[in-house]
């Protein structure tokens, strides 16, 4: 048996007192004794890359490129992925964002294992229960080596296939020189994609920038099927050109019929970012007019009970921590409740516990806070109940001023890691434990 670190009850042999309940290995970590229905290996190194701009950027890749290879496992299926170092000096590790896996199979180095260092190799083994766009990416030195292109998409599907065109993207900002490049990365599929008339299209949008990024699709009526791979129930049509601000770390699946004509997705900050779906698959672009702009807190219809009479509480306030640098007063740290990690206090619950946050931002800058091993739900974003279908995510963006409730269930018992995936932000301390047996 094992027991957490820092768990109050626990003492230092290792007893259990109180209602503490011990974890065996087996429940930290994914099953060790199935075959896997899909077996992959990503190979981290360093690499030049060319972006379609023509610029090169001195890289770090899975299996040569970045984004990595798209890995796809059907839902219910063992997933078993071994992750090879090859001279990535910083060490690697695999977080899977946005899967509720084991605790053992995050990926967070110095918390769930020890960064992969050249030479090393890991396993990692999980059983997504869940249909949708998920990613993969390194949690070490997560401030440059995301960046610089150690990331990927990981697609659960349903046992019956989707029988249309399954297309992901990503926004991504690559590391410039002295600025960095937003780009639309569809990991070497071209900018114009052949979809006859009729055709369905599901196009998946992960951000893995470190700011929103605001797409818009022209051409067609589109529905937001789904929002950090959780299906959207009730989906409406909205109009061609309705701009979605998508978070950092977040995902939107976004579904249309191709109309007579072609359909183009573009990305806000880089007008030479376009994705475009044609009969005959030509690269122009179509460009988009009105419509308006896409709220998830309204979106959808259909309820679901909440939780409800919640066991634990808590309240987070977001802030800037400002010092001086080189004589001026400027922004310098990122703090929860006024602590930097890691001397923000870890939130302790009980396994079972319905958990109630409260996450007010005092900070001028954006949040895009992620919890990691249990999706969330939205509950009011400054004091408006969600008035559409029940909007769960695991990457809340909290803006200037913001107040988001959320709830989950801590079904999921470990040391997990909940932190803003801004990673200068997360760099600069605000980063928080969530820990249960
Ligand atoms: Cu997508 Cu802790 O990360
Ligand atoms: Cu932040």
């Amino acid at each position: 048996t094992l027991v957490l670190a820092g768990q109050a009850d626990a003492s230092a042999d290792g007893h259990q007192h109180g209602g503490s309940a011990a974890l065996s290995v087996e429940q930290l970590t994914g099953p060790k004794d199935q075959t896997p229905a899909v077996r992959k290996t990503l190979v981290a190194a360093r690499t030049e890359v060319r972006l379609t701009s023509g610029a090169t950027v001195d890289a770090l890749t899975f299996n040569g490129s970045a984004p990595g290879p798209e890995i796809r496992v059907e839902r219910g299926r063992l997933l078993e992925v071994t992750l090879v170092n090859q001279n990535v000096e910083e060490g690697v590790t695999v977080h899977w964002h946005g899967v509720d896996v084991p605790n053992a199979e995050d990926g967070v180095p110095g918390v769930t294992q020890d960064a992969v260092m050249p030479g090393g190799r890991h396993v990692y083994r999980f059983t997504p229960d869940r249909a949708g766009t998920f990613w993969y990416h390194t949690h070490r030195d997560g401030l440059l080596n995301v960046k610089r292109g150690l990331f990927g998409a990981l697609i659960v599907e349903e046992p019956v296939a989707f029988d249309g065109l399954d297309r992901t993207v990503f926004t991504h900002a690559w590391p410039g020189s002295g600025r960095d490049v937003t780009a639309l990365d569809r990991a070497d599929q071209p900018a114009g994609q052949d979809a006859p008339a009729g055709r369905k299209v599901l196009l998946r949008t992960v951000n893995s920038s470190e700011e929103p990024q605001t797409v818009r699709l022209a051409g067609a009526p589109f529905q937001v099927a789904a929002i950090d791979g959780n299906a959207v129930p009730g989906a409406t049509a909205l109009e061609p050109g309705t701009e979605l601000q998508l978070a950092a770390g977040g995902r939107y699946d976004l579904a249309f019929t191709m109309p007579a004509g072609a359909v183009t997705l573009s990305l806000g900050a880089n007008p030479d970012a376009a994705l475009t779906f044609s009969p005959g698959g030509a690269a122009g672009r179509v460009s988009a007019t009105g419509g308006g702009q896409f709220d998830p807190l309204a979106y959808g219809s259909g309820s679901e009970p909440g939780l409800g009479g919640h066991d634990r509480t808590f309240d987070l306030r977001l802030d800037d921590g400002f010092g001086f640098s080189q004589g001026r007063l400027s922004y310098v740290s990122s703090l929860i409740n006024g602590r930097l990690y890691p001397a923000v206090p870890a939130l302790e619950v009980e396994r079972g516990d319905r958990v109630r946050m409260r996450i007010a931002s005092r900070s001028t800058v954006n949040h895009p806070f992620h919890l990691h091993g249990h999706r969330v739900r939205v509950l009011a974003r400054n004091g408006d109940p969600v008035s559409g279908s029940p909007w769960w995510t695991d990457t809340l963006n909290i803006g200037r001023g913001e107040v988001y409730e959320i709830e989950f269930r801590a079904d999921n018992p470990g040391i997990w890691m909940d932190h803003c995936h801004n990673f200068q932000h997360g760099a600069n301390g605000m980063i928080m434990h969530l820990a249960y047996t």
